[in-house]
């Protein structure tokens, strides 16, 4: 970022959302101090380094984009002042690397209190910390993390026959700031729709340009085209375009695969957009026409979602929707004769002892938001036995994918005919008032639409 570019959020949005972490610091202990630094830079191989990307906690309090940076929140009863050290100036840097915002603009553009380059953190953090009881940070994040909070709070100790104290309680910030994360605002929606409907379009572009004897990177780089065509700035995750077999593999990645006629094509993939993902999976066939087993078990993963949609609503828990669509693929997989009703007895039965497990071994849904896997407690807040704490539940303005699937190996008493199929369909979901909306519908999800756009092209 520059002085020259704009936050993606006004800098008020990122000071409120300060404001609500020191209230909910002084409910916990009075008040405290918060230390949050961003994601470090990582180096590919000699010279070369991956793309930076800030940490999203950090992002979320400050709009700050840059790396280097840390945030020092100072909470008393009474006020919350920010503290931002950031890389300093550095005319002969900046040519290599870009503009830095640097210390003595930061307070008027991010709209933090105070701000020094970071080379005086060691100078500034064990005077900010006299005195404070409480100290917000993330617990056992990483030794460089523990190694320089030691060295500032031994200065603070340093001082104790002048009468200085040093913290007493080591209290962990990511519950707090996850939590308010776990609730989107009204502009974090309006990203994330935005991201979802680029995602949309790219998915869209693979399936009209998809021909037999491609490969896969020729897919994934029609994503790529269309997510950077579209101003995002990323993909969200590594997109997974996995042909044939390929698509039984949960975590495959765009290898080099031919795609051949008569088979799926799982495309998994969404792009990053101003910080916010994107997550949709679409399975087509490559030749544009659903063979008889393919099309059935399509049509049972697609009626396991739509049974997630129907029970992704407000007063739902988080695991209503999932187990919803467990019902509907166990009933498929059953109807199909890939599970034995003769030897499980009953659907109930067929879920009771995890049959459905070897067709479907992954959860329904997902938290989506700033990450992919994003933050939040699946768990309700409250109790402090994890063992107690039911299943969250569902809100408006949660964000949450809902993604079933089938994946079909290989094996003795499985009919040849669904050999190496494996579909999921995955959509992105806001929690609303009564229900929830699919942000991410601008790609077609049932079976007779997609052969309708590929046959299009
Ligand atoms: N693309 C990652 C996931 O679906 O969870
Ligand atoms: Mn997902
Ligand atoms: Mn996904």
């Amino acid at each position: 970022m520059s002085p020259s570019e704009s936050l993606i959020f006004p800098a008020a949005i990122y000071r409120e959302r300060r404001s609500e972490l020191a209230k909910r610091i002084r409910a916990q202990s009075g008040g405290g101090i918060v230390i949050l630094t961003t994601a470090q830079e990582q180096f590919r191989n000699r010279d070369s380094d991956f793309p930076y990307r800030h940490d999203s906690d950090f992002f979320y309090l400050t709009g700050f984009e840059e790396p280097g940076a840390t945030l020092v929140l100072q909470v008393d009863r009474h006020s919350a002042i920010a503290h931002l050290f950031c890389r300093p100036k550095d005319p002969e840097r900046e040519i290599w690397d870009g503009m830095r915002l640097g210390p003595e603009a930061a307070p008027e553009y991010l709209g933090v209190e105070h701000a020094y380059p970071n080379t005086e953190l060691d100078h500034e953090l064990p005077k900010l910390l006299s005195d404070q009881t409480a100290l917000y940070v993330r617990l056992a994040s990483s030794a460089e993390t523990d190694r320089r909070l030691r060295h500032w709070i031994d200065r603070v100790r340093g001082q104790a026959r002048a009468g200085v104290n040093a913290p007493t309680e080591f209290r962990d910030i990511e519950a707090l700031v996850h939590e308010m994360r776990l609730f989107k605002e009204p502009s974090e929606i309006e990203t994330m729709r935005r991201a979802a409907a680029i995602s949309a379009k790219a998915h869209l572009r693979a399936m009209r340009t998809c021909r037999p004897g491609q490969r896969e990177y020729h897919i994934e780089a029609e994503l790529l085209h269309a997510f950077r065509h579209s101003g995002a700035q990323s993909v969200a995750y590594n997109s997974i375009v996995a042909a044939g077999a390929n698509a039984c593999i949960l975590h495959y990645r765009a290898s080099a695969a031919e795609l051949k006629s008569g088979d799926l094509c799982l495309i998994d993939a969404g792009c990053e957009l101003d910080g916010y993902a994107s997550d949709i999976t679409r399975t087509f066939p490559i030749n544009g026409k659903f063979s008889g087993p393919q099309r059935a078990l399509y049509d049972i993963t697609l009626a396991a979602q739509e049974a997630a949609v129907a029970a992704t609503k407000p007063g739902n828990t988080f695991m209503q929707p999932h187990d919803a669509a467990v019902q509907v693929l166990t009933q498929g997989l059953l109807d199909e004769k890939l599970l034995s009703l003769h030897q499980l007895g009953s659907v109930d039965n067929a879920i009771e002892t995890g049959a459905y497990r070897r067709f479907y071994m992954h959860r329904t849904s997902h938290w989506l938001g700033m990450d992919v896997h994003d933050v939040g407690s699946y768990r309700e807040p409250g109790s402090s036995d994890a063992n107690e704490k039911p299943w969250r539940t569902l809100q408006a303005n949660m964000v949450l994918t809902i993604e079933p699937g089938l994946y079909i190996r290989p094996a003795d008493d499985v009919s040849e005919a669904f050999w190496n199929i494996g579909i999921r369909i995955e959509d992105d979901a806001v929690v609303t008032d009564s229900g929830c909306e699919l942000i991410s519908r601008g790609v077609p999800v049932n079976a007779d639409e997609i052969e309708a756009v590929m046959r299009a092209g």
